[in-house]
């Protein structure tokens, strides 16, 4: 097992905020060194939301997996991350892996998972804590201590959630067999502790061979699963990254353990760069957090030669209309904009429009389409560029990242119906970008990693004029760091 030292680490965080470098992002939450991956630990309590994300202080590796901690009461002004819960036992001594918190009697509680690898074989227990007022977190005795019969070693990252005056949690799991398959578990918490009541059942079949971050979330009468799929293929306009991070809609019986009459899956997010997100809800909003990552795909991630690697993308609003869930930046980030920079778009009957975007960026797009049958908007770096485009006839949006020469490449697409317009809403930080279509309908967040250090032009161009363009540019200041 490593030595964490937590006051040098915190020390090393401090000195390295706020960023020099010039592909740190400004408004994506980051860390100056190390890898991050899932957002952990989501909670509100006393007005501050609580944020944990998996970290490895000690290199650019998916390895020592710590979780980190930092809070905020707007998402604009964030307490200097530090280093909270780290392997330091039998249990956890191979990584501190995802988990969930809640808030109880005032304190910040979470739930883990404890990851122990010996002779090959991994255990995986889960395990209570509470944040102290140090920042770390004191950790309880193990609550779960091993899969349950049927499900493999792979069994983490439980998420919290109250039902009729009772706790649960589900957790991510893969049930054993010929072909090992993913699924969700649910815990009930009875006297003498948690009680494993079996899967959650849904007509998901033929799933993926894991399932990883399970949030289980209520939305007036409907219920939501959110959860991250593991080994399901490609198709024509989804599923087209390495692994899927989607939900489903339903209701579920708690007496049956079953998720009735849930809809088809679908992914909450289109872009390259999306996993493990988790949700915490509070004062009726339900606020997601996603990791900017894909796990396995290092490569694909240029800044680890300058000493980090990943983020997570900016905190969005989830809300639920016939089945389907439109997500949004939280309204506190509209404090970010610099409004001496607002500069309006106002074009007709135009073919291309241009604007100059900032070092980070936000922009509306609202496009009356008139004749035109495909637009593109594209951001151009010197001689890189990465193209958003929508087909009108194919009822379609093109991602393509092949016109960047570092970092993972490629093309993405998936269905969206624009009739006549075209709404779009671009976040466009260092080398975070996040891209929301309709008004939140579908949303696509990715990674660009420009060689030139310029600020990136976004052109608009379709094959026949556009009834009219309008929108707004805005300079975003960054998110700040206070100790
Ligand atoms: C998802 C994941 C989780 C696990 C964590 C470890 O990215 O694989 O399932 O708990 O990362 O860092």
């Amino acid at each position: 097992m490593e030595h964490f030292d937590k006051k040098a680490i915190d020390q090393k965080v401090a000195e390295g905020l706020p960023f020099a470098h010039p592909l740190h992002n400004r408004f994506h939450l980051e860390m100056p060194f190390g890898l991050i991956n899932d957002p952990n630990g989501l909670s509100c309590a006393g007005g501050e939301y609580h944020i944990f994300f998996q970290w490895n202080p000690l290199g650019c590796v998916h390895k020592n997996k710590c979780w980190a901690h930092t809070k905020t009461r707007d998402f604009v002004h964030y307490r200097v991350p530090e280093l909270s819960l780290w392997p330091s036992d039998e249990h956890d001594k191979d990584g501190c892996y995802s988990g969930c918190g809640f808030a109880e009697d005032g304190a910040v509680r979470v739930c883990y998972t404890c990851n122990a690898k010996n002779d090959g074989v991994r255990t995986s227990a889960q395990r209570f804590g509470t944040l102290e007022a140090d920042g770390t977190v004191r950790k309880d005795a193990i609550a779960v201590p091993d899969s349950p019969d049927g499900i493999t070693e792979h069994f983490r990252d439980p998420y919290l959630f109250y039902r009729h005056g009772k706790r649960y949690f589900i957790i991510g799991a893969q049930a054993d067999g010929e072909h090992p398959r993913g699924t969700a578990l649910l815990y009930e918490e009875q006297k003498g502790g948690w009680k494993n009541r079996g899967e959650l059942k849904t007509r998901l079949a033929d799933f993926g061979y894991m399932w990883e971050c399970p949030n289980l979330l209520r939305f007036g009468d409907h219920d939501v699963l959110i959860f991250c799929p593991q080994g399901l293929p490609a198709r024509e306009y989804d599923r087209q990254n390495l692994y899927q991070a989607g939900y489903i809609v339903g209701r579920m019986s708690l007496d049956s353990m079953d998720l009735l009459q849930h809809t088809k899956f679908q992914e909450l997010d289109h872009g390259f760069d999306f996993y493990a997100p988790q949700v915490v809800c509070h004062e009726g909003r339900h606020i997601l957090i996603g990791w900017m990552g894909m796990p396995d795909k290092d490569e694909e991630y240029p800044t680890a030669e300058a000493g980090w690697r990943f983020s997570l993308t900016m905190p969005r609003v989830l809300t639920l209309r016939q089945g389907h869930i439109y997500s949004h930046p939280v309204k506190e980030l509209r404090t970010l904009r610099i409004e001496s920079t607002a500069k309006g778009i106002d074009a007709e009957m135009e073919k291309s429009v241009r604007e100059t975007l900032f070092a980070g960026s936000e922009v509306l797009l609202n496009v009356m389409l008139g004749e035109a049958r495909h637009v593109s908007a594209t951001l151009t770096y010197g001689q890189e560029k990465l193209v958003f485009s929508y087909d009108r006839n194919e009822q379609a949006v093109t991602i393509d990242r092949t016109g960047m020469k570092k970092g993972g490449r490629g093309i993405r697409r998936f269905r969206l119906f624009a009739d006549r317009t075209l709404h779009l809403h671009l976040f466009v930080d260092k080398t975070a970008v996040e891209a929301f279509f309709q008004h939140g309908e579908e949303a696509a967040s990715l990674f660009v990693f420009p060689e030139k250090e310029v600020c990136p032009e976004l052109i608009l161009e379709s094959d026949a004029p556009m009834e009219s363009v309008t929108g707004c540019v805005w300079e975003l200041d960054a998110i700040r760091f206070d100790p």
